[in-house]
């Protein structure tokens, strides 16, 4: 293994707590707290919080956004729709970060990228009040040259590459799919980060898959949020956050370019 990424273009993990707010809301109440929850991930090594506070309210609350800002001393990256209500939400509670994301009523999970291209103009001004109000805006988009172009043109300071698909190569175990879908993963990096854009990725990663996804030294932030709470019930989520972040270092290692293992 040769060692490419310099130690400068560490990266980072977000820490994504919208499954503790699930599991709390399956049964009213107040326990478990996303907040203690992105407590223990702080202490456990995690660089920023995560939460996606979405139209429904299926997991995040307004009251979360406001405790996670004040309480957990971590960068918040507030996933969000780019919809009147939560940009309005965005520039009173001011997170560190806003992404924004595509949302659909019934989908389970965020299930593609935005699409920037037909909805440019659309998203130019929410970007500009958002940029305007000293959030950092990152776009939740597929992993393309022309996205990345669209992205820079819209001036949005970075984008967040929609690693769902390649997620699921590794769940089907279809090895060549993998390989296509890293390469696409890495060509689009690579073309953004030239681009001048801060490259980040996320959605579907697991300690099984992150490694070749973190091995791209133009990432520099992972977002992981179902398989962290999930492991986190077998071991704990300081246990769950450790192992993460191992297996994300040990993926740095890895040049882009080497045989996925
Ligand atoms: N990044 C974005 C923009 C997302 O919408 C999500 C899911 O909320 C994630 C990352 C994390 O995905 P997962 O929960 O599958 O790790």
């Amino acid at each position: 293994m040769s060692p490419t990424a310099s130690p400068s273009r560490r990266l980072r993990l977000g820490v994504n707590i919208d499954h503790v707010a699930t599991l709390r809301n399956a049964r009213g109440g107040s326990y478990p707290c996303p907040v203690a929850a992105a407590k223990l991930a702080a202490e456990a090594g995690a660089d920023g919080i995560t939460a996606h506070l979405r139209e429904d309210r299926r997991h995040i609350r307004d009251e979360d956004i406001a405790r996670l800002r004040a309480e957990v001393g971590l960068p918040l990256n507030l996933e969000m729709a780019a919809t009147p209500e939560m940009v309005s939400i965005a520039v009173r509670t001011k997170p560190h970060a806003a992404c924004l994301v595509p949302e659909k009523r019934e989908e389970r999970t965020t299930e593609g990228g935005l699409d920037i291209i037909l909805g440019r103009e659309h998203l130019r001004p929410v970007i500009g009040e958002l940029k305007a109000a000293g959030i950092r805006v990152s776009l939740f988009v597929e992993p393309e040259r022309a996205v990345m172009d669209a992205a820079a043109e819209l001036g949005a300071p970075v984008v967040e590459l929609h690693t769902g698909t390649y997620a699921h190569a590794v769940i089907d175990g279809d090895s060549d799919r993998i390989a296509a879908e890293r390469q696409r993963l890495l060509a689009a990096a690579r073309h953004g980060a030239a681009l001048g854009l801060e490259i980040h990725a996320g959605h579907g990663l697991t300690v099984h898959s992150v490694g070749p996804i973190a091995a791209i030294a133009e990432i520099l932030e992972l977002n992981i949020g179902h398989a962290l709470i999930s492991d986190a019930i077998f071991v704990g989520l300081g246990e769950a956050v450790r192992t993460m972040r191992l297996a994300m270092d040990e993926g740095r290692t890895m040049t882009a370019a080497q045989p996925i293992p």
